[in-house]
């Protein structure tokens, strides 16, 4: 939520601030802004819409400069305008912020300052919060560093922040809590800093994951100084990349929503690959393997998550308790964490997270942690905050997922959650060695799988172009494919902006069934494996109401493909394995129909990817 940029170095620094906001701008797109150090002062050029207005903002205009910081905002003070837009200045024009998360304490803040006499020319916390900043330095004779240091002990809140002064020149400052900030130390000595690595990666490969609390300055060409808010000196501990360019580049496809669908065989391969021992069919998680005992010997498992990362867990419930026999439960990060959770010393707490950054799922983990429960973690984000939050986890490799959809993520998810079930519940004898061995023979074949699903994409295209127009939809499936209609559901609403609910095919006749008439396509789940004969039934009554089906089926179904208007044939495979199957054809259905809807598939309207307030 809102990307953040800074660099200081030999290099001209508006073309690397430009092309990693283009990078962060998943994170964020209702304005964006630079501000550039130049001759004894700071520039700032920002404006409402996307990078590309700030670019076409700033053709023939004068942007030398060696050090500088840029910003792309997803608004939460203030209307997305170029009065909010960041980076702000203080109010004598010599401090720059760019500012990533949410200053709670921002009113008794800006009382200090208006009894001050300091006029705020934006509704921004941002705002306040440089001034507040420059307030301290000024009564204080301290620097900039030092200034920041003792402002932030009095600021309550989520923030990255990077800093420039006039009376600084060539220095950034950097600041973090609860909101992400990776320093890039490049060969030259130069730094660029930014909200995840993508903008870094370019320039460097060494980078530092600063941590909460923690404040740093960077000059070219001498060594970094990273201390806590009480100016104790820290020694950072440096991480390479594991990650190209490649990886962030589209890559010839339209937009890289569709580039991470097809991306799947590769990331669901990603996800287990060197975790199955084929030979042995031993299935091994190095993360969480020191816990295995404490696991298994747990009352239950709680899984938090939000949006995607919810339904994934929700897939994990139906697999750890079919398959491990260990209750589990899932809950929204948000839900949890404000209602006074009973959590006990023997509950396991599951964060799941693409980012590793949402703001609901850490705060979940950390009340938990409070509580003494066992967290564990699975995030993509390698270093994010929810990976270092938690006891132990595994990472999902699925690699950068740029498009603000999740596509690839979820896959991942629900491949380790399925490696995870399976691994228990072979530990804990709840799973006979044949079924045990034919699902980890499928789960192997998967991306396989999920290569020929792939291939149903003309097809889908074609469904895209009948319902392209329907107002609503409703998305159906039973058992372990119920989150998997939520997420088809999701998937449409967030890119198309027509209104879809997901719900479990049964519970229709309990209210949903009144919508049905001839104008709304229901998409149903109803591959032969799991209640099938139920599931046609369900598509009977649909079909008695003149609704429109659009039936996932397992490969050579004769009857439910006799109802149905539509369908698209997956191939055959135990229910456990469905999910990964039957979800690609509906993120492609979403993206086609977003496409063709002229959406801004990418960046759809009002959403961030990265979720970093509450
Ligand atoms: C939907 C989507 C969001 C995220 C949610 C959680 O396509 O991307 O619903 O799943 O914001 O994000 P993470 O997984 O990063 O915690």
């Amino acid at each position: 939520m809102c990307g953040i940029v800074g660099y200081t170095g030999k290099e001209q620094a508006y073309p690397i601030l430009i092309n990693g906001l283009k990078k962060l701008e998943y994170r964020g797109y209702d304005s964006a802004g630079i501000a550039l150090e130049q001759e004894n002062k700071i520039v700032v050029y920002k404006t409402k819409g996307k990078v590309s207005d700030l670019e076409e903002m700033l053709k023939g205009k004068n942007i030398s400069s060696h050090t500088g910081i840029a910003h792309t905002r997803w608004a939460t003070h203030g209307e997305p305008n170029s009065v909010n837009a960041h980076p702000h200045l203080s109010a004598s024009g010599k401090i720059a912020i760019v500012h990533n998360g949410i200053i709670e304490n921002y009113d008794v803040l800006k009382d200090t300052l208006i009894q001050d006499g300091i006029a705020l020319k934006s509704e921004t916390d941002t705002e306040i919060l440089v001034n507040f900043i420059e307030k301290v330095k000024e009564e204080t004779g301290k620097n900039l560093f030092e200034a920041t240091q003792l402002a932030l002990k009095r600021v309550i809140g989520a923030y990255a922040i990077v800093l420039m002064d006039i009376d600084m020149p060539g220095t950034l400052v950097v600041a973090r809590k609860g909101s992400p900030l990776v320093i890039g130390l490049g060969r030259d000595g130069d730094y660029i800093v930014a909200s995840d690595a993508s903008p870094i990666i370019e320039k460097t490969k060494t980078v530092y994951y600063l941590d909460d609390d923690e404040v740093g300055i960077l000059m070219p060409g001498e060594e970094m100084v990273i201390t806590t808010l009480n100016n104790e000196r820290i020694n950072p501990k440096l991480t390479e990349l594991d990650l190209t360019i490649e990886e962030l580049e589209k890559g010839g496809f339209d937009y890289f929503m569709l580039k991470e669908i097809y991306e799947q065989p590769k990331s669901v391969y990603d996800s287990m690959r060197g975790r199955i021992n084929t030979e042995q069919k031993i299935i091994r998680l190095g993360g969480i393997e020191p816990y295995e005992n404490h696991i298994l010997e747990s009352d239950r498992m709680i899984i938090v998550g939000c949006g995607t990362s919810w339904h994934a867990g929700l897939v994990g419930e139906y697999l750890i308790e079919e398959l491990a026999r260990i209750p589990v439960e899932v809950e929204y990060g948000s839900e949890f964490r404000y209602r006074n959770p009973v959590i006990r010393p023997r509950d396991v707490v599951v964060g799941i997270s693409q980012s590793g950054e949402t703001a609901d799922t850490l705060a979940a983990l950390k009340l938990a942690k409070e509580k003494g429960a066992l967290l564990l973690g699975i995030c993509n984000v390698v270093g994010s905050s929810i990976a270092r939050e938690t006891h132990a986890g595994v990472y999902t490799h699925a690699g950068p997922e740029i498009g603000v959809a999740s596509t690839k993520a979820f896959t991942a998810q629900v491949t380790v959650l399925l490696l995870m079930a399976l691994r228990l519940g072979y530990l804990k004898g709840t799973i006979d060695r044949e079924r045990y061995e034919k699902l980890l023979y499928e789960l192997e074949k998967a991306p396989e799988l999920i290569e020929k699903v792939l291939q149903t994409d003309l097809q889908v295209q074609q469904i895209a172009r009948v319902y392209k127009n329907a107002t609503n939809f409703l998305y159906l499936g039973r058992g372990v494919n119920f989150p998997v209609a939520l997420e088809g559901a999701l998937k449409l609403k967030e890119i198309s902006y027509i209104h879809a609910e997901g719900y479990p095919a049964a519970e229709m006749k309990h209210g949903p069934i009144a919508l049905i008439d001839e104008n709304m396509p229901v998409l149903v789940i109803a591959t032969k494996k799991g209640n099938y004969d139920k599931i046609v039934s369900n598509i009977r009554e649909i079909k008695a109401r003149k609704g429109k089906i659009i039936a996932i089926v397992t490969e050579g179904d004769k009857q439910v493909a006799e109802l149905a208007d539509h369908i698209i044939e997956i191939p055959e495979a135990s229910e456990e394995l469905s999910p990964l199957l039957a979800t690609i054809p509906l993120q492609l259905l979403a993206y086609h129909i977003a496409v063709m809807l002229g959406r801004d598939v990418d960046k759809p309207r009002n959403l961030a990817k990265s979720v970093t307030v509450e």
